[in-house]
């Protein structure tokens, strides 16, 4: 059988109180929890047991009962009210729903309409509270699955600095005390392990072969931890066994690893196909790692024009302009001028670079004093505290839109951007 109704009753006068409460006598579904006869009783007791229903009387004191109802269901989460009155007028009524009761019965009561309102006002209340409780639950589930920052480095010119980018910065992150994981998504030819110096016993393909399904724990058994603090989930060893990754694989790991990690950086092929797409997708921030030539602004142009196809937000895409110190006869701010945007970071040209990939060392930590590793500490600040422009706000237009939204809705025959 199901809980009874907890009914709180406040009537002014004794006698209506007396006659509802004795009509309420012997209702095995209400049991009346509290009478009361004025309106500070009722808002105490209200806020003390918590009715699922009150009965209030308009002829409390020394609030009426409207007002007392509109504090009660202020302050109540999920109650219901019901009011009584002598001879309402029409303005009682209107009165009565403006301050949230469920319905004004006229005095003296009759049996059945009483049983009737305080019933439905039960249900009422059942539903506000079941819908109060299902937001708590939510929430509670949002905050423990708290997601990482997604960030994709991306060119379609090979060579530009990507694994550079891509190392040093999961390195700069991780230097701040974040968690930070580091996905090589150069299935075929990454390099992002041998330019961090790891010798990796396991990849995403020993994954991805042996599981179909996987969690956090089992993932990470396949991560490389690097000294400097950050996990990195290598690239397959051998090209051949790239292709046997799938899209549905990649969207799977990156949907996993984004729950453990405060950042999730991912490094790229330099081509679009099908799993850099889902990474694109999924991405909060997508570096565009450039260098100051013509064909590499040539690069950009087309890949702003593709992303633009996927609906990306604008503030989604971020120009990284490596080697922007080469004396080539071209200047930043000539390449921001052609495409009508700002760099947001510049790497300086330096030999150090080459010298410490080739030691398996990070810039950023082995020549902390050097111009590129404090440009590189400037890009890290990019993603860190106040200078991150409202990491909510993107990650909600980040989620906007995208290549594979696009592609399902072009297959169920709608013409929309749904993602
Ligand atoms: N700012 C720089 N100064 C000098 N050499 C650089 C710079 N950035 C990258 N390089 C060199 O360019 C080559 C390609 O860099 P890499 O990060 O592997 O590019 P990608 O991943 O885009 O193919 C590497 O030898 C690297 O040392
Ligand atoms: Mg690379």
């Amino acid at each position: 059988m199901r809980a009874p109704v907890r009914l709180l009753v406040a009537i002014a006068s004794e006698q209506v109180r007396a006659a509802v409460v004795r009509e309420l006598q012997g209702q095995a579904d209400i049991e009346t929890v509290m009478e009361v006869g004025d309106s500070t009783s009722a808002l105490r007791e209200a806020e003390e047991s918590r009715p699922d229903v009150v009965l209030m009387g308009v002829d409390l004191e020394p609030e009426d009962g409207f007002e007392t109802v509109r504090n009660i269901v202020a302050r109540v989460p999920g109650v219901s009210a019901v009011l009584v009155a002598v001879n309402p007028t029409p303005a009682d009524f209107r009165k009565a729903l403006q301050v949230g009761a469920r319905d004004l019965l006229e005095v003296p009561v009759d049996k059945k309409e009483l049983l009737a309102a305080l019933r439905r006002a039960a249900e009422v209340s059942k539903g506000k509270r079941n819908t109060l409780q299902e937001i708590a639950t939510q929430l509670a589930q949002q905050q423990e699955t708290k997601i990482a920052k997604r960030i994709v480095v991306f060119s379609t010119k090979g060579g530009t600095g990507k694994t550079f980018v891509a190392t040093n910065l999961a390195a700069g992150l991780a230097n701040t005390g974040a968690r930070v994981a580091l996905v090589d998504l150069d299935l075929q030819f990454g390099d992002a392990a041998i330019a961090l110096g790891l010798v990796p016993q396991r990849t995403i393909y020993d994954l991805v072969q042996a599981y179909t399904e996987y969690d956090l724990t089992l993932l990470e058994e396949f991560m490389v931890k690097h000294p400097a603090g950050f996990s990195v989930l290598p690239a397959p060893l051998y090209p051949d066994e790239a292709e046997r990754i799938m899209t549905a694989d990649v969207q799977a790991v990156l949907d996993v690893i984004q729950t453990g990690f405060d950042y999730v950086v991912v490094d790229t092929p330099p081509f679009f196909e099908e799993r850099v797409l889902v990474a694109l997708d999924w991405a909060d921030h997508v570096l565009l790692v450039a260098g100051l030539d013509i064909p590499s602004v040539k690069h950009l142009k087309t890949v702003f024009r593709t992303m633009g196809l996927m609906a990306y937000p604008e503030e989604k895409l971020l120009i990284i302009m490596n080697r922007a110190d080469s004396k080539v006869g071209l200047e930043v701010s000539e390449v921001e001028k052609h495409l009508g945007r700002r760099v947001k970071a510049a790497l300086s040209s330096s030999v150090e670079v080459p010298r410490a990939l080739n030691a398996g060392e990070l810039l950023l930590l082995s020549k902390p004093g050097s111009k590129v590793a404090k440009e590189l500490a400037q890009l890290v600040k990019v993603f860190v505290g106040s200078d991150h422009e409202g990491s909510a706000k993107v990650a909600e237009a980040a989620s906007r839109g995208g290549f594979l939204g696009r592609k399902s809705a072009k297959t169920n025959g709608s013409g929309s951007n749904g993602s």
